[in-house]
Order: structure tokens, then C-alpha cells, then sequence
């Protein structure tokens, strides 16, 4: 018979009951319900987060790791999604009704070929592009849209640059809520758009970028019938920060020394650092991971300005900056992180401060070789997620990372999210900057591997095949 895990009362049935959504700006910290619908703070206009209740003491964290374990052998959704698995630490009663579709439960992978390429002895990919719907959107928006649902929302909205759309229309259409989706028309990846259209969602296409799809998402929060599913809504960063959870499972509790990301809406970098604090204060780990975030050089609003930082700053972390300079036009091929004004940007920064890591920015062509090294290691991500390999690279040429310390890259995307970019960089024609009039710039395909057409007879296909071995 199975071993009955007493928790503690603080933990048993749920950190509901002492949960609060709580303002991060010092100066404010007001509290706010935890079924109250509301994204940022009414009182100061600040970002949210989610306090879990009173935490169990740092000694039962064995056993919440050891219930944790023996769900493995369940079969209820609850235990078999990742997300909810580790439902002591989201703020839902025990009876909620979930939206899941058995998101998480993602490998993570030894890297050897993209070790090597960063002068690491050993890296290790936990790749969210497994999710249901290819990205690691899925575990917060299963979280967003159990709340939706939970609050009587009719319709659920974001903004997307494709994979918060994908996600929040497969799990819309799994609740029976609908979709509304605006996208920033023309540079969205056709595999992306083609998934939100097939789960139902009625998808917007926005004369604009992100960022402006991203503030009339702030608009049409106010209409009661409306739930904003983007991650400036907290219930997303918590579903998200269980990967950190499950990750440290994978690295039975042995903490890396570093967790590369990249950045974008720092939804990802923000959800992630929030885990890992959890697990701190619950004892379950003695350390954090340095989190190292990873923007493109087009879309870097937040590493321009970390590189700004004094070294009090990264010191004390109590004073961050308040304003952030954002991108105007940002570009770059990793569409997905093509944005100038991240929302969550201040959540991010304080817990990459607090971890003591760091956030840079990559070229286009590091990305592009990245990718291509990722996928020759059989693993395959889209270009957005090969900023990870791209950054931990430059940190080990810079000296900011040594070849023996132990690193997890998270890979967000599946490879076949954006396969025009993959046959473009193949075939020699992936180049940056060739719409709206402005000179092309071609990345250099140094990783090439184009396909060559061959005589139908096994005498040529052998012939072929001596000559590329
Ligand atoms: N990687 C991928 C594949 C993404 O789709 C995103 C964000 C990121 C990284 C960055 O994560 O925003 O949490 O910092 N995609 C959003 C979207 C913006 O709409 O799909 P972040």
C-alpha cells in the first residue's frame, strides 16, 4: 500500500487559504484577493504576483518532495500533467475543475554536440517545445485559463507573437471559452497561426507589432466579460514556475549552477526565478541557479539596460530601476521574442538580480548557428529558443561561465514552429530587414545542409551518400 503522506496544515488542501495577489513595488505591496479579476495593481497601476500562503518549515520539504514523486504512479490528470502535479503550490482549491492538457513532463536532455560548441564540458536542454501545443506557453495557460473559467469569463484574450495564441486556443477550445487573439499582422510564423486556426480561436491580425496588440490587450481587460490571458496575468507565471520544479526532479534536487532562457515578454525569466525562490524558501533546495536571460540584439530593451547597472545595484537589488528605455521598431528572425516592451520586465529583473545572474543580448547569425548546432545534436528548437546555446557560448568566451560548471539551457519552442526559417538558413536565403524597404542583411548559413537532388537508382543514391559520409 501506498505510504500516506501527512502535510503540514499550512499545505494540506491547498496554499489557497492564505494566498494573495500581491503589488512587487516596495513603495505599494498592496494585496489584493486571490480570485479577484485583476492584472496589475488597481492602487499604483505595478505588476502583481502571486503569494502562495504560509509555507511548510524547511524540514517537511522531504516529504512534499516525496508526494510529489509518488504521483508518478497516478493516474488522475492532476498527477500526470506537470503542471499540477505540483498543486500544493498553486493557489486553486483542491476540488478546482483544470483545464490540462497533461502539459509538462518535458525531457531534459544531455547536449553533447552544443556543449562543445559553447567550450562547456557538459550542457543539459529541458525542452518545453514537448508541450501539447509546442511551447513552454502551455503550463502557465493551463493555470490562466483554470482561473478563467473559475471567474466566468466568456472570452479570453492575448497578445501574441504566435505561441501564447497556439496555447491559449487549444486550451480556450478544451474549456469551451472562446479565443480572441490579436496578432501583429505578417509576422507571426505561418506553423504558429495555422495552430490557433485549428483550434477555433478568432484570431485578430493587427495592422502593428507586439507591442501594440500588447496594449490594447490592456484596453479590452476592463470589459468584465474579458479574461487577459498574457503574462502580465500572474496565474500564467504560476503554472510556469513548476518547471522549475520538475527540473530540479530531473537534477535529483543537485541545483545547476546555471539556467539559461530566453527573453522576451520575461514572462519565461520571471516564472522560473519565482520557482526556484519557492523551493529556496521551502527548504527544497540550498541554493538558486544564476539565471542567465538571453534577448536578440534587435529586441534587447532589458539587457541594454542591465548592462547599465552598478555594481550596488546587482549588489543590494532593493533599488532597481523603475523605467526601462523601450525598443521602437525591434527586429529580428526569432519572431517570437521580436518585442520592445516587455511587461514583465521589472518581475524579470529582479529575480535575475536576486539569483545573481545576468541578461545579454546575441546577434542574428549566433542564433542561426546556435539553432543549427542544437539541431545536430537531434533536439531541434525554434530560433527564439537557440538564443539559449547563442548566450551561454558568448558567457563562456567572456569567462562569465567556466567549462566545468553545470548549466540547463531551456529550449521554449518545438523546431517545427518556424520551419520557413529552418529551410531558409539551410538553402543559403535567410537574411534580416527585407520588408518595409529596409536593406537586406543575409545570415550566413555556416551550418548549411542542403538537400541535394539525386538520379533515382541505388547506384546514385550510394554514390551520393559515399560522398557526404
Ligand atoms: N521563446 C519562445 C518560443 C516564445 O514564444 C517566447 C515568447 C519566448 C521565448 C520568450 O518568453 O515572453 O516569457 O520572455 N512568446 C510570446 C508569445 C511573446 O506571444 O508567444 P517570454
Amino acid at each position: 500500500m501506498a505510504e500516506k503522506i501527512v502535510l503540514p496544515a499550512s499545505v494540506e488542501g491547498q496554499a489557497i487559504e492564505n494566498a494573495v495577489q500581491r503589488c512587487i513595488l516596495a513603495e505599494c505591496g498592496a494585496a489584493y484577493g486571490i480570485r479577484e479579476r485583476i492584472y496589475v495593481c488597481s492602487r499604483c497601476g505595478g505588476p502583481l504576483e502571486i503569494e502562495i500562503g504560509s509555507v511548510p518549515a524547511a524540514k517537511r520539504g522531504a516529504e512534499l518532495r516525496k508526494l510529489w514523486a509518488a504521483r508518478a504512479a497516478s493516474h488522475d490528470p492532476r498527477d500526470i500533467s506537470g503542471v499540477w502535479r505540483y498543486r500544493e503550490l498553486l493557489p486553486f482549491e483542491d476540488g478546482a475543475a483544470v483545464v490540462t492538457l497533461l502539459e509538462g513532463h518535458t525531457p531534459l536532455y544531455d547536449a553533447p554536440r552544443s556543449a562543445e560548441y559553447c567550450g562547456l564540458a557538459h550542457l543539459r536542454l529541458k525542452h518545453q517545445g514537448c508541450n501539447p501545443t509546442g511551447s513552454f506557453k502551455d503550463t502557465g495557460m493551463t493555470a490562466a485559463i483554470t482561473q478563467a473559467v473559475l471567474l466566468g469569463a466568456r472570452t479570453a484574450v492575448c497578445a501574441s507573437t504566435g505561441n501564447t495564441a497556439a496555447s491559449l486556443a487549444a486550451y480556450a477550445a478544451r474549456s469551451g471559452l472562446q479565443a480572441a487573439i490579436l496578432l501583429p499582422y505578417g509576422q507571426v510564423s505561418a506553423a504558429k497561426l495555422a495552430q490557433s486556426l485549428d483550434y477555433g480561436a478568432a484570431v485578430c491580425e493587427i495592422e502593428g507589432n507586439f507591442d501594440d496588440c500588447m496594449c490594447l490587450i490592456q484596453e479590452l481587460g476592463d470589459d468584465p466579460a474579458i479574461y487577459v490571458a498574457n503574462s502580465i496575468n500572474p496565474f500564467r507565471i504560476e503554472g510556469q514556475k513548476t518547471v522549475a520544479f520538475e527540473l530540479m526532479e530531473q537534477c535529483e534536487w543537485r541545483v545547476p549552477d546555471h539556467v539559461v532562457v530566453p527573453g522576451g515578454n520575461m514572462g519565461n525569466s520571471t516564472a522560473l526565478g519565482k520557482g526556484f525562490q519557492e523551493l529556496l524558501a521551502l527548504g527544497l533546495i540550498d541554493r538558486l541557479p544564476k539565471l542567465q536571460v538571453v534577448q536578440a540584439e534587435g529586441a534587447a530593451p532589458l539587457a541594454r539596460l542591465f548592462a547599465a547597472l552598478t555594481p550596488g545595484d546587482l549588489r543590494g537589488g532593493a533599488h532597481l530601476p523603475s523605467r526601462m528605455a523601450t525598443v521602437e521598431n525591434p527586429s529580428t528572425l526569432a519572431t517570437a521574442i521580436k518585442i520592445g516592451a516587455p511587461v514583465s520586465w521589472q518581475k524579470s529583473l529582479r529575480a535575475v538580480v536576486g539569483s545573481g545572474g545576468s541578461i545579454l543580448s546575441v546577434t542574428e547569425q549566433e542564433i542561426a548557428d546556435a539553432k543549427a548546432i542544437i539541431g545536430r545534436d537531434g533536439i531541434g528548437c525554434e530560433p527564439a529558443s537557440a538564443t539559449t546555446v547563442a548566450g551561454m557560448k558568448k558567457l563562456v568566451a567572456a569567462g562569465r561561465v567556466r567549462r566545468e560548471e553545470s548549466v540547463v539551457g531551456v529550449l521554449t519552442g518545438h523546431v517545427l514552429k518556424d520551419p520557413d526559417y529552418v529551410s531558409r538558413y539551410h538553402h543559403g536565403t535567410l537574411a534580416i530587414g527585407e520588408k518595409n524597404g529596409a536593406a537586406s542583411r543575409p545570415i550566413a548559413s555556416t551550418f548549411a545542409n542542403v538537400p541535394e537532388r539525386v538520379a533515382a537508382s541505388k547506384a546514385a543514391i550510394l554514390e551520393n551518400l559515399a560522398r557526404r559520409r
